[in-house]
């Protein structure tokens, strides 16, 4: 019999600073009505003090989500962490979280996949799993982003959309009929590196003479930048492929999906997906109102969020989506 991947917890962290729309208004040209008509964004939480970093983060959530799951940190055999804005260019957060928590010198592994994090993290997590590799997992999806964003006019494209949070998930290998069908029942992943220049932050990085040189600050270059139209129209047309493709799979019918947990980059993109799939509203969570894009950790804030107001209980059939730079995308059927 298969061992099956379970989520035995999930929490979430968000830093206590709120940034609204008119917040942003008062350092660029932007202005309410411009950022929720084209996102559904209302504000989104930055870090109130340089000090905290993206590890520090997690740890809050990943601490949070360890009480509920009833675990020590020693239980723990595996820890994978996602994130684009790691605390240091290398090594990355699953080492520094390791540590902190007190766990063993179990392997900690980070992944590179952007908003695709969550569902990256899943699908690896689930094979640790099916090939008897690892037992108790944590998964840590967290980002601190404001401090990268360019906070001016130059930067309005990009600034008004992301924000910074973690969230955890605590997820045990089961075995027995019991667990038949429960846990993570399916993933599908893909990738497509030839939209990696349109959503991207180049500096510092190898490609770039120098690594980091004077002028890329003055000529403010370490600034992620993004054809927003290029991002959306490839993210409706993935996840719906994403979507359709895991439920023909495990033949499944859209109306079978008790909550859909998609990325949060923009409702309207969300709201396309919704609809091309015929699912009612009733049927997905979105809170990108609140907390804006927080990349890798958005699902999982949904997650916690969901959980949090009963909307997973034993039995629902959850779906995850999520596509951002790379380009990757992908999803995770899940049994609750
Ligand atoms: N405030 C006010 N105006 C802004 C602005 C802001 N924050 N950001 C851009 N603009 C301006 C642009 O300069 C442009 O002006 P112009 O027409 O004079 O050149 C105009 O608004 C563009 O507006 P519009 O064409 O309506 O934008 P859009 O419908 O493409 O929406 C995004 C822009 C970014 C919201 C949208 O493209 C998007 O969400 N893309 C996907 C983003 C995404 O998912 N990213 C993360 C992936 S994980």
């Amino acid at each position: 019999m298969m061992a099956q991947s379970v989520v035995r917890s999930v929490a979430h962290f968000v830093p206590s600073k709120r940034v609204t729309n008119e917040d942003l208004s008062k350092c660029m040209d932007t202005s309410d009505a411009w950022i929720t008509e084209r996102t559904g964004i209302k504000e989104r939480r930055f870090i109130d003090t340089e000090s905290i970093s993206t590890s520090a983060l997690g740890l809050e959530a990943a601490r949070k989500a360890i009480t509920l799951a009833g675990w020590e940190p020693r239980d723990i055999d595996l820890i994978v962490a996602a994130t684009l804005s790691p605390d240091y260019y290398f090594p990355g957060i699953g080492v520094m979280i390791q540590h902190q928590l007190g766990c063993r010198t179990i392997p900690a592994l980070d992944i590179r996949a952007q908003c695709s994090g969550l569902v990256y993290g899943l699908s690896c997590i689930d094979g640790y799993v099916k090939s008897r590799q690892a037992k108790k997992i944590l998964l840590v999806c967290a980002e601190v982003q404001s401090p990268v964003l360019d906070l001016t006019t130059r930067g309005r494209e990009m600034a008004v959309l992301f924000g910074d949070g973690a969230g955890a998930l605590c997820i045990e290998a089961v075995e027995g009929a019991a667990f038949e069908g429960r846990g993570i029942l399916d993933s599908y992943l893909g990738s497509d590196g030839s939209g990696a220049d349109v959503l991207c932050m180049k500096v510092p990085g190898t490609a770039t003479p120098g690594f980091l040189r004077a002028s890329d600050i003055s000529e403010a270059r370490v600034h992620p930048h993004m054809d927003g139209k290029v991002v959306f129209k490839n993210a409706v047309t993935r996840l719906i492929e994403t979507a359709t493709t895991l439920l023909k799979r495990n033949n499944l019918q859209a109306r079978d999906i008790g909550l859909l947990l998609p990325h949060q980059a923009n409702l309207r993109i969300n709201e396309m997906v919704r609809e091309q799939l015929g699912l009612s509203p009733q049927q997905v969570f979105n809170n990108i109102d609140r907390y804006g894009n927080t990349t890798a950790a958005t699902i999982p804030i949904c997650m916690s969020e969901a959980m949090e107001q009963g909307r997973l209980q034993p039995g629902t059939l959850v779906m995850t989506l999520a596509f951002g730079a790379g380009f990757t995308w992908g999803g995770n059927l899940m049994r609750w």
